[in-house]
């Protein structure tokens, strides 16, 4: 990467130094019976690496994270889970406290001890966060010396703590999360291994439009599973009984084939689906009748659900040909048992093509989500980004604010 990195300065220009690291540790929590608790922790494991770089060198070290949107302050909302999770994983205490700007931080933060650890309450309970106000931002730097931005999974927001603060605060680094994910995605987008695989699912091709523009002139091949393949076969008038498509994105299509054609790609649609019953889908009906029909030529009152087992096997053998793959978003509704098989089959070829050293990196969100449901380790793959919007946004071509504010490996701030 580009920019500077926590490894680029030497250790002891942290030595006593008060460093804030911005975090994300937006995490999904649960509520049982008004417990709350952390249910992945993906996002907190994957930050260690620079917090404990940071202890080593005997740095004072200060986290701010947001978590959820809140309007405001909000109990639920409070980074107290976070912390306790966070000690548990550092094994070491890690000191919380109740507000993110403020006399009661400075003081805390004046009182921290080289190698200690504390954490800021949420900042999005200010609204001055999101909405970058300089004011804020200024506050927010005030007790620190020096900046590093960790949470790549925010850096696609231009908010007070992941661009703001860099105006005030000499250098601003990023730690080694940040620079693991922007590494691990630019070696798949500027020099991939080929053939070079991508597979792109979830439910809306809308959202994948661009993603798709920026990719097909890199790629060898696409494989194109969930809901998303619906429009394709619908611009060529298949018929799609009561599968979800957008109409709107019809005319994109037309496009897209065209870039294929230009980049001599092959786009690969699957050939059947596994469908559902609407009714049953409609009574919520726990085991669904289902049925495979070619996916051009699925019944009206049948709903495609996942991608079928012809296309498992062709998928599968796709992937096992690649050297480089990247996946985003499931094949399928796998939030259901019953349509999980696509979404596994891919997820086990990737750890499989892994172990025959491919390169293999998985975008956040949904596809992370599904690992998580299958129980694979995140070791089973190259790079696990822990970005959602992020890595879209970066694969896009979109420059991050969160990064773009750091300062390059050619000029420190004076
Ligand atoms: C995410 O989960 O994608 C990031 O933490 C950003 O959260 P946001 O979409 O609420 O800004």
């Amino acid at each position: 990467m580009d920019q500077l990195t926590i490894k680029d300065i030497p250790q002891k220009d942290f030595e006593n130094k008060k460093v804030l690291i911005r975090v994300d540790f937006n995490v999904p929590q649960e509520n049982k019976n008004g417990k709350i608790s952390i249910s992945n922790d993906l996002r907190i494991k994957a930050s260690l690496p620079t917090i404990k770089y940071l202890i080593e060198c005997k740095a004072k070290v200060t986290l701010v994270s947001h978590l959820g949107r809140p309007k405001g302050f909000d109990n639920d909302f409070k980074m107290d889970t976070v912390a306790k999770r966070l000690s548990e994983l550092l094994g070491q205490k890690v000191l919380k406290l109740n507000d993110s700007v403020g006399v009661e931080v400075q003081n805390a933060v004046e009182s921290l001890k080289p190698g200690e650890v504390c954490l800021l309450e949420n900042i999005r309970f200010y609204k001055e966060e999101e909405t970058n106000d300089s004011d804020f931002a200024r506050n927010l730097a005030k007790p620190f010396d020096i900046y590093v931005n960790d949470a790549f999974g925010t850096s696609h927001r231009a908010h007070a703590s992941t661009t703001g603060v860099s105006a005030f605060l000499s250098p601003c680094l990023s730690g080694l999360l940040l620079q693991k994910e922007v590494d691990s995605l630019n070696k798949i987008l500027t020099n991939p291994i080929r053939p070079f695989t991508t597979i792109l699912g979830g439910s809306k091709i809308s959202s994948k439009i661009e993603v798709l523009k920026q990719l097909i002139p890199k790629v060898d091949t696409l494989l194109i599973g969930g809901a998303m393949a619906f429009t394709f076969i619908r611009a060529k008038e298949g018929e799609i009984g009561d599968s979800l498509y957008e109409e709107k994105c019809i005319p994109l299509i037309k496009e897209i084939d065209s870039l294929k054609e230009e980049h001599a790609v092959a786009l690969i649609l699957p050939e059947d689906m596994l469908c559902a019953k609407k009714e049953d889908l409609e009574n919520g009906k726990q085991n669904k009748e289902l049925h495979v029909y070619p996916i051009n030529k699925i019944p009206k009152g049948y709903t495609g659900l996942d991608i079928g087992p012809e296309s498992i096997k062709k998928f599968i053998k796709l992937i096992s040909q690649s050297k480089t793959l990247f996946w985003n978003g499931p094949m399928g509704m796998f939030e259901d048992n019953q349509f999980m098989d696509g979404t596994k089959a891919v997820a086990e070829a990737l750890t499989e093509a892994t172990k025959k050293k491919s390169v293999t990196v998985v975008g956040g969100g949904d596809s992370v989500s599904a690992i998580e449901k299958l129980n694979i380790s995140f070791d089973s793959f190259s790079h696990v980004s822990t970005g959602g919007g992020a890595s879209i946004e970066f694969i896009e071509g979109k420059t991050l604010p969160g990064i773009a504010c750091l300062d390059k490996k050619v000029s420190i701030k004076k």
